[in-house]
């Protein structure tokens, strides 16, 4: 099942930095990216399963119907977790396998796979965290997050996966990176369901933000008092190229989007005022009713941050042409920089100080504590003639954003653990599997699994509680 294991990573000699004790090292998934069997056991379609079935919408024109039948071989995946001694699992549950058709009575079948997951790992001795909502919503849901009722529905439906896991399960996240399901799904349409609209992506972020804060007193009335309840966010760690005013103005706007239109109203209550502002030319915001903000902003219990790059943004100067975007609402007057920087397989930026700066940011600006629920880089592997998979690229990655994060530890971050993405090769949404996160190979012709260099890595880094310094 496995390569030789290389533990030459963490030979005495080397100095290292070491976790808290209750540090929580865990790895990731996501329904829709790993399980397969899209049609079995009751499960109905996602809007995934419609986008990916649709001409030119994934490279490759890949869909998850096979992913890495992870359904089917959950037993084998807790087996390595085990091996790579793996203290959590991120999994996340599909909505449509729950309550089919988004909406009505449970399905038993589909409770019953995640049911049985929850008891494997438990029995190696695997902390499940499950994520409500990772993109894989029902089809059937018209309107989607434009609607307002989808919010009701998806408090419904946590409730129903509550009942069914809250007595083995503490930690629970609601929503998965709503900036992408709102921008990257209505507004840019690379994601499900593939929309150009905007004002859409503007209703989207409410709706998926009432949904989050309807489910939380839901949840906490379903669960143990001891059970914390999250959200997953991804900030973007947009940097400004200068100094100056108009510069950080725009990395600003780009901030309010990803960050604080988000994170804002659920500690504060309250929009940020700048973002209703300048998005005020695709809406008029008239979707927020009385009474939603205090919903939205039921506590939680920490933070789920997703960091995989920063980025550069500077401000179009007066008299150059403007560039229209959808993806960003009233930003035509900010744009990207480059990063004279390496990058990954998804032309990612890579620099881990940015993990740094996010936690930090997170710290100052929102004070709750925080877990790191992704990090991780898809890079082109290859397999030796003995079957191995010697990824230093991505070992290197990971060991300097575990070095950020330790850094934002000893100055003070309440972080509560680290899962690294991904476990295993998957469905990478609209690349399809031509991109690898996996810090465990899948050879998708034969479902065999590899682990790569980066998975030992991250065992001794877990069986050590420590990243070795370079
Ligand atoms: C995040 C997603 C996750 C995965 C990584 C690479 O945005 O949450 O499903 O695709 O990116």
């Amino acid at each position: 099942m496995t390569a030789s294991a290389d533990t030459s990573a963490l030979s005495p000699s080397h100095a290292a930095l070491h976790f808290p004790a209750s540090f929580l090292w865990g790895a990731a998934t996501a329904a829709y990216q790993v399980e397969g069997a899209v049609s079995e056991d009751g499960r109905t379609p996602s809007i995934w399963d419609v986008f990916s079935h649709t001409p030119g919408k994934v490279a490759g024109g890949d869909t998850g119907d096979v992913a890495a039948d992870h359904y089917h071989r959950y037993k084998e995946d807790v087996a390595l977790m085990r091996e790579l001694g793996i203290a959590a699992y991120r999994f996340s549950v599909a909505w449509p396998r729950i309550v089919p058709g988004g909406v009505g009575p449970v399905n038993r079948a589909g409770v019953d796979f995640y049911s049985r997951l929850v008891d494997e790992l438990l029995a190696a001795s695997i902390e499940p965290v499950v994520t409500l909502y990772h993109w894989d919503l029902p089809v059937e849901l018209e309107g989607g997050w434009t609607a307002r009722d989808t919010a009701f529905r998806f408090a419904e439906y946590a409730v129903k996966v509550a009942e069914a896991l809250g007595d083995r399960v503490r930690t629970w996240i609601t929503l998965n990176e709503p900036w992408c399901s709102a921008f990257l799904g209505y507004a840019d349409g690379e994601h499900a369901p593939g929309h150009h609209e905007p004002a859409e992506a503007m209703q989207a972020t409410h709706h998926l933000l009432l949904a989050h804060g309807l489910a939380v007193p839901e949840l906490r009335r379903a669960l143990p008092a001891d059970a914390k309840v999250a959200i997953t966010l991804n900030p973007g760690v947009p940097r400004p190229a200068s100094t100056s005013l108009d510069d950080r103005l725009a990395a600003n706007k780009i901030d309010g989007l990803q960050t604080r239109v988000w994170a804002d109203p659920i500690v504060r209550g309250a929009y940020p005022r700048d973002v209703i502002d300048f998005t005020s030319s695709v809406t008029d915001w008239s979707f927020v009713h009385d009474g939603d903000l205090a919903a939205i902003a039921a506590p939680i219990d920490f933070f789920g941050l997703n960091f995989y790059n920063p980025g550069v943004v500077a401000a179009i100067p007066e008299g150059e042409p403007r560039e229209s975007r959808r993806l960003w609402p009233g930003c035509d007057d900010v744009r990207f920089v480059e990063m004279p920087v390496e990058r990954t397989a998804m032309n990612w930026p890579v620099e881990e100080t940015g993990l740094y700066e996010l936690l930090m940011r997170f710290h100052r600006d929102y004070g709750l504590p925080v877990m790191i629920t992704e990090n991780g880089a898809a890079y082109d592997d290859t397999v030796d003639a003995d079957g191995s998979v010697h990824d230093a690229a991505r070992v290197s990655y990971l060991r300097r954003h575990l070095t950020q994060l330790h850094r934002a530890i000893t100055d003070g971050v309440d972080v509560r653990g680290y899962f690294v993405w991904s476990l295993i090769d998957n469905f990478e949404w609209a690349w399809g599997y031509d991109k690898r996160f996996g810090v465990v190979r899948v050879d998708f012709e034969t479902q065999r699994r590899t682990i790569k260099d980066s998975g030992w890595f991250y065992r001794d880094v877990v069986r050590s509680n420590s990243v070795p310094v370079e």
